[in-house]
């Protein structure tokens, strides 16, 4: 199986189910004109993103790992008009470029972009006594993907949602003697979700045009 077939593939899916409009298009290029990686969601993750937050009737969303702001465009339109989505990014100009991004999409009454490292942003929030939030998209550094889950469960509710995104990398997550930081806090998220009393999580491999990756989903329990 080519990668050109899983391109193939995903563009055929895109283009019927999960189309861009305008805004969407603008996210991409603005963020490949400003020089990000070329590290967001696929449209058709993007639109399963949307429908996850959708399913959950979420009205509050947490996001660790803006970039340009392109999955926040698609979990912000979930939500309602009074819904709010806190995103997380390290880079002020990754931040910058989401929040032009998010505007323009006319969704910036409903998400705000954080600028710092995720670790000393979470505390601050907690700080504010958010209401829980009803899923948790994490997306950022893969090493501290451990911290985030534990963040994610500390700031949500029974019944809430937790996505990791990139926990196949390739295969490279099966091996156990990776001393690839990203492999090592994957691992580590993982089998925690896997041990954790309160969470009953799965894992689904992907193919597309970022590759051969997956995300994983858990649930928080009472
Ligand atoms: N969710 C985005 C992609 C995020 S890429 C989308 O699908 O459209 C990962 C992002 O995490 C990058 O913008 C990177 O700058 C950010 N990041 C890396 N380390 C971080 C940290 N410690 N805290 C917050 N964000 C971080
Ligand atoms: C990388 C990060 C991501 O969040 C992603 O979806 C793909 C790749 C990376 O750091 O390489
Ligand atoms: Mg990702």
């Amino acid at each position: 199986m080519s990668s050109q077939l899983w391109d193939d593939v995903d563009f055929y899916f895109s283009s019927h189910l999960a189309p861009e409009d305008d805004a969407l298009q603008a996210a991409l290029r603005d963020s490949e004109v400003a020089g990000l990686p070329h590290i967001s969601v696929t449209a058709t993750q993007g639109k399963f993103l949307q429908l996850l937050a959708e399913i959950q009737g979420a009205r509050t969303v947490l996001e660790i790992g803006t970039l340009g702001g392109y999955s926040t465009i698609w979990l912000a339109r979930a939500l309602p008009a009074d819904g709010r989505l806190i995103s997380l990014e390290y880079s002020a100009k990754h931040a910058e470029v989401a929040t032009r991004n998010i505007a323009r999409a006319g969704l910036e009454r409903i998400a705000e972009v954080r600028v710092g490292p995720a670790l000393e942003s979470l505390p601050k929030l907690a700080d504010e006594n958010p209401a829980p939030f009803d899923l948790v998209f994490i997306d950022a550094d893969k090493p501290n993907n451990p911290h985030y889950v534990e963040w994610a469960l500390r700031l949500s509710r029974t019944g809430s949602l937790i996505v990791l995104d990139n926990v196949v990398r390739g295969g490279r997550v099966v091996d156990a003697d990776s001393r690839e930081p990203d492999i090592v806090g994957t691992r580590e998220a993982i089998e925690l979700i896997a041990a954790h009393p309160r969470l009953s999580g799965t894992a689904v491999q992907t193919v597309g045009s970022k590759g051969y990756d997956g995300f994983a989903v858990a649930r928080v329990l009472g």
